[in-house]
């Protein structure tokens, strides 16, 4: 079973400067619901109820969202907008939410090892909120699908989605042996890597579900790309060691990190959620 759900926050979310100075970008909404609780959903519908942030300076908002705020609750009670407080609500009654702060920005891989204090000796899952991801219709999370397979195959895995061959350099890219429909096991990966040394152009997107010695391998992962302690250089490693899956997971996702994604996002889910819930 994965009980447990990280997400690394600390990021400042330079590229949507000036709206990110005073506040954590994981806040900002896609139309009327922060970002970060789009990813806490997708994890409570895999079953997920235990939820770990990886924080950082100037991101108190975030937990904030995850705690009740009485005041308010007390001020609207009786008006009819008890209703917009629900979804929260219900995620805080039924999780539990817990905090830490990565204090030097050294990377996702230092990110998540910063985790292990709330994390343990289970397996667990990931979920990068940049990448917003959405489920076919009436059909499994990406974060389920991925749950459902770690039950049968006890391994890491992580989400992947093709790209454009010359968008290789924004992604960790993967080249495996096909095991069945949109399942690999791992025998490369490469993190950011220019598109002639791309060992395919199937990329990482921000879900993963990790093994607990994940940890001990971070705790001796040296630098990579970018001078930053990198999660695909330790996977890389889990790979050669023992088994790695990349499972090209069945919806869509918007890449949040950037302005076109969150604006697309942002239509997407005005026009499919939105709306349709007005109607
Ligand atoms: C991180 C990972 C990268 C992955 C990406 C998915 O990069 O390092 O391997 O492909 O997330 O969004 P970041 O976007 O944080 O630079």
């Amino acid at each position: 079973m994965i009980k447990k759900c990280l997400f690394p926050v600390a990021g400042y979310g330079t590229r949507f400067l000036p709206a990110t100075k005073a506040m954590p970008k994981e806040i900002l909404p896609i139309v009327n619901k922060p970002l970060v609780q789009y990813g806490v959903e997708e994890a409570s519908e895999a079953g997920i109820q235990d939820f770990g942030f990886v924080t950082g300076r100037g991101k108190r908002a975030i937990e904030d969202h995850f705690d009740i705020s009485y005041e308010l609750e007390h001020q609207i009670a009786g008006t009819g907008k008890e209703e917009h407080l629900k979804s929260i609500r219900t995620l805080i009654n039924n999780h539990h939410f817990s905090f830490t702060r990565q204090n030097e920005m050294k990377g996702l891989g230092h990110a998540i090892l910063t985790g292990r204090t709330l994390i343990g000796d289970n397996a667990f899952a990931v979920i990068l909120a940049d990448d917003f991801c959405v489920a076919e219709k009436n059909q499994d999370g990406v974060l389920a699908q991925m749950v459902k397979l770690y039950n049968q195959f006890r391994c890491s895995i992580v989400a992947i989605e093709e790209v454009p061959i010359d968008e290789t350099h924004k992604y960790g890219v993967i080249a495996g042996e096909p095991m069945k429909d949109g399942l690999y096991r791992i025998t490369d990966m490469v993190e950011k890597p220019p598109k002639d040394k791309a060992p395919s152009n199937l990329a990482i997107i921000g879900r993963y579900i990790l093994t607990p010695d994940i940890f001990d391998i971070l705790e001796r992962t040296a630098p990579g790309k970018g001078g930053e302690i990198q999660i695909t250089d330790a996977l890389l490693e889990q790979a050669k060691s023992g088994c790695v899956l990349a499972y090209q997971f069945k919806g869509r996702r918007f890449d949040c990190g950037s302005i076109d994604g969150f604006v697309e996002a942002t239509n997407y889910v005005y026009e499919n959620v939105y709306r349709k819930n007005k109607k």
